[in-house]
This record gives C-alpha cells, structure tokens and sequence, in this order.
C-alpha cells in the first residue's frame, strides 16, 4: 500500500469514481424535522434566531408537514407552545392542549407521516423548569408522574413516538410503563439519552419562550466535559426501554456520538440543534460560507460519526438539494 504503486488519487478521478468507494451515504430517509406549534389559526412568524424556521400555527404547521413529506422526508418532531403556562405545567397532558390537537390534525392529513412529539415541561411552567419544583430544585420524581401523564395523552392523540427531552432519572421507564398500562404497547420512545446543558440551544428557547426564568439546567442536563457518562445515561435507558437514543447537540459532541454507536445496537438519532443551524444560517447569510455545500458536509459528519437518524431543522433544505443531486 505504498507510493508508487498504490496511487489514492486514482478513485478519486471522477465524480462516478467517487460515488462508487463512498463509506457514508446522506439520505433524505435519515431526517426528521423539527416543527414549533403555536396557538392561533394563519399563524407562520419567523423565528428571528432561526431563518427560515417559524411558530406555526395547526393549520400551518399541517401544511409545513405536508411539504416535509412530500419531500420524502420520514418524520416530523412537534414542540408546542401552550395557551398558559403554570407552576406544574399541566397544559402538556391536557388531551385538548396544543401538542395533542397538532397530533390529531398532522396524523390525520398525513397518516404515513411519522409524527414525534417532544415530552418536556420547560415550555409549560411559568419558571421554564423542566418539571415540578421544590424548594427551588426540580423534584424528579413528581415529575415524573406528570411525564407519564403527558405521554399516554400524546399516545390517545395518536402519536407514533414520544421523546423525553427533560434528562430525568427514570424517565423512560416512567413512559414505557405508563404508556404500556394504557395498551399503547407500539407507541415508540426516543430518549434523549444524552443531552448536554448546552449554550447551542439558545434560539430554540426564543422559539418556544422555555428559557429558565433563574437558575440553569445543569443539576439535570449533562456536563459537556462528558463522554463516559453518556454511555452510562444511554445504557440506563436502553435497559429502561427506548426504542431509539439520541445525542443532543451533535457537532460538539461527534465522539460521543462515535462512543454511543460503538457501545449500543439499539438506532442513535443526533439532534442537530437551533445554535448549529443558526450559525450556518448566519455566515451563509453573509456570504462567508456556501449554505449548500456546509449543510452537506455537515449532515455527512454527523452521519459518519454514527448517526442513524438526524434531527435537523436542515432537513427540507437538503432534502431538495439531495433530489436535485441525483445523477
Ligand atoms: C426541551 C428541549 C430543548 C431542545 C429540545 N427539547 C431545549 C432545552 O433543553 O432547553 C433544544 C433543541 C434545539 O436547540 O434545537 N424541551
Ligand atoms: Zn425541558
């Protein structure tokens, strides 16, 4: 395998070439978009940290979905934004509430449409804690049981998935229970296994008004200096029953992504976050990087690091530029 007699430039000639030795293939089939659902009806407001991404309205967010799938996008991930907000949250396991009618709706015109729905309280307390609080600090287990009751209200809505988003200990076996007790025994969970007290979730937190009103998310989201432990919190929930894990965010974290795809055979989803695509948006905006080109390589690294599954607000944006790439 030394020069001269083996030449590496020879495979990489031409684009056919290329094409045939490539070790890590982007599919459209390997997206899932992220939708904001907000209370309303004609409502589709940009989201100011997120070009070209918006709070939508039911009636909206349908149509949105309509157009993810039919750019053969697999699935769509819901995040909603309640009417009112309170101390527990309780507006999320309200089988009438925002999350639940945007299930009913997107299910009902898009029936092989995979529609996830993200299970979190920071979007429904009026502090943006992820759950209940006690004595300032969030109490895990009463939390828990209004996760349970979140799930099995989004499962009665129809959804497909469930995502647990808050790093609670417990929380998928919270869900796996509740959801089985209730017969919705198909009802899959992504875990958000690892997930990282991240600064890259900032335009997310406008998006859906969740930011914390004092305090952080660091007694529960992860320590970003941490890679052992995310294989620890990974094998926690694959024993407590998730279908897929996931790693959240993605391009900092591409060896834990590595580190988790090696150690589990279970699907690894990595959430490509608000801060990721806002700084693609930004510089591509300025005409400092070609959007095209960075999206592709990007997609391309997280799949490489061992993602079966990409969340990325991207996905309708490469799913064209894939279409397009076809030969
Ligand atoms: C919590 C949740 C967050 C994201 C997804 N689910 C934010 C947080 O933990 O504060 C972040 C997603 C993104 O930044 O794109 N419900
Ligand atoms: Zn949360």
């Amino acid at each position: 395998m030394n020069y001269p007699d083996y030449r590496p430039r020879r495979l990489r000639r031409t684009e056919a070439l290329r094409r045939m030795v490539r070790e890590t293939r982007l599919s459209v089939d390997d997206f899932i978009y992220p939708l904001f659902v907000v209370p309303g009806s004609g409502v589709e407001k940009p989201i100011g940290s997120l070009p070209g991404q918006f709070n939508l309205s039911i009636d909206k967010a349908v149509e949105h979905a309509a157009r993810a799938a039919d750019l053969g996008i697999p699935g769509v991930i819901l995040f909603g934004v309640p009417e009112r907000k309170d101390a527990v949250g309780s507006d999320c396991w309200n089988d009438h509430g925002i999350i639940q009618k945007a299930i009913r709706a997107i299910k009902k015109a898009q029936p092989n449409l995979v529609v996830m729905a993200d299970a979190c309280f920071c979007e429904y307390t009026d502090h943006g804690h992820c759950g209940v609080l006690h004595n300032g600090e969030l109490d895990n287990d009463a939390s828990l049981e209004n996760l349970a009751r979140a799930v099995v209200s989004y499962a009665k809505a129809g959804v497909d998935v469930v995502a647990p988003s808050g790093m609670l200990d417990g929380f998928v076996a919270a869900c796996r229970e509740s959801l089985d007790e209730q017969h919705y025994d198909q009802v899959a969970i992504l875990a958000y296994s690892a997930k990282y007290a991240s600064a890259y979730y900032g335009p997310f937190r406008e998006a859906v008004d969740s930011a914390p009103s004092s305090g952080d998310r660091r007694g529960h989201q992860m320590d970003y200096a941490n890679v052992a432990e995310a294989v620890r919190e990974v094998s926690m929930d694959v024993a407590e029953g998730a279908d897929i894990v996931m790693v959240k965010p993605a391009l900092a974290y591409l060896d834990v992504i590595r580190a988790v795809s090696d150690e589990i055979n279970m699907p690894v989803a990595a959430y490509n976050v608000s801060g990721e695509y806002a700084m693609i948006e930004a510089a591509a905006e300025r005409g400092w990087i070609d959007r095209e080109r960075i999206v592709m390589e990007t997609l391309t690294g997280i799949r490489r690091a061992g993602a079966d599954i990409i969340i990325t607000y991207h996905a309708p944006f490469a799913a064209k530029l894939l279409a397009k790439q076809r030969p």
